[in-house]
């Protein structure tokens, strides 16, 4: 399943990761510095946070009030697609994913 990153300045980075990981993991393994991914996917920092590409809101699901909390403590701007990539689980449906990164966070 492939997973386009895109930076806050335009550059892309296409990765590849496996169904049932999540987006977070992705951006780890591939050394995408924007996500930080403190807490390691437990849903308590917040430095995970990325925005779904509007083409992509309806696969990737809403998030839960939880996570919606949590985009509260975090730096970056809050947007109607932000999500914590961490709850964003990888399936075979969201090959080609697009993810817009903040610019910095944590
Ligand atoms: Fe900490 Fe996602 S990794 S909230």
């Amino acid at each position: 399943v492939s997973i386009i990153f895109v930076h806050a300045d335009g550059t892309k980075k296409q990765v590849e990761a496996a169904p049932g990981t999540s987006v977070m993991q992705a951006a780890r393994d591939n050394g995408i510095d924007e996500i930080i991914a403190e807490c390691g996917g437990s849903m308590s920092c917040a430095t995970c946070h990325c925005y779904v590409d509007e083409a992509w809101t309806d696969r990737t699901g809403e998030r839960s009030d939880t996570e919606e909390d949590m985009l509260d403590f975090g730096e970056a701007e809050v947007r109607p697609t932000s999500r914590l990539s961490c709850q964003i689980e990888v399936s075979e449906a969201l090959d080609g994913l697009i993810i817009h990164l903040p610019e910095e966070q944590g």
